[in-house]
């Protein structure tokens, strides 16, 4: 059977693509990277792409009117590809119901925060004002709201009494550098499923999502 192919679309210093390109390179995951696309000209995580041989193509945001032509701009290049999977590594901006639904079911995601809790930006901080004890992050299949869709992975951190803003949001990228490339080896793996809107892995249906914590991985079975 043909090697499954990946897109990845970022937005900056991209250290989860470096995560998902080392992920790729140790047969962690078995699949091939084919392009990483930015919507900046400026983002580091071009260069990482460009150090490993990938294709690393920039679609200009500002080059686009509204959302609409941009997103149809990202279509057509993705479609080149006919990617099996597409992956958001820190893409900051929102895709519209057209690219979401044209790429349906096979669009992840990964936010740094337990989700449903705290969409959109300034996660880590919004976690210390309302003073959390647990943080983390998720990856979710990609829905129409922004940071929404059903929750595969999540990992959770312990919020500490001397965390900085900083400290936490580097505990919490350390271990999205972990579930992202095991969620992602699932979901080339044919284990990882979206089934009207439930996840299924291994053709069971997660009632939660499994979760990273303490170095192990616990399944909703047992939690
Ligand atoms: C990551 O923390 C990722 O979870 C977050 O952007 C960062 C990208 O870092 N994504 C979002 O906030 C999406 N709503 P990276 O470029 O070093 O991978």
């Amino acid at each position: 059977m043909a090697q499954k192919t990946i897109v990845i679309l970022i937005s900056g210093s991209g250290t989860n693509l470096q995560a998902i390109i080392d992920a790729v390179k140790a047969e962690q995951i078995d699949a091939s990277i084919s392009a990483v696309i930015s919507n900046r000209a400026d983002a580091k995580g071009l260069e990482r792409a460009r150090q490993q041989h990938i294709n690393a193509v920039v679609i200009d945001q500002n080059k686009y009117q509204d959302r609409v032509s941009y997103d149809q701009a990202l279509i057509s290049e993705i479609d080149t590809y006919k990617p099996d999977l597409i992956v958001l590594a820190g893409f900051m901006r929102i895709l519209s119901d057209e690219f979401i639904s044209h790429f349906q079911h096979s669009i992840l995601n990964i936010h740094p925060s337990l989700l449903p809790e705290f969409k959109g930006l300034h996660t880590h901080r919004k976690a210390l004002e309302a003073s959390k004890q647990q943080h983390g992050a998720s990856v979710h299949f990609v829905s129409n709201e922004l940071d929404s869709g059903p929750v595969v992975i999540q990992a959770e951190v312990p919020v500490l009494a001397t965390d900085t803003e900083a400290s936490l949001a580097e505990r919490v990228l350390h271990l999205e550098h972990v579930i992202y490339p095991m969620a992602i080896a699932w979901y080339i793996d044919g284990r990882l499923k979206l089934n009207d809107n439930k996840v299924l892995l291994d053709n069971k249906v997660l009632r939660r999502p499994a979760l990273w914590k303490a170095d192990q991985l616990i399944l909703s079975e047992q939690h």
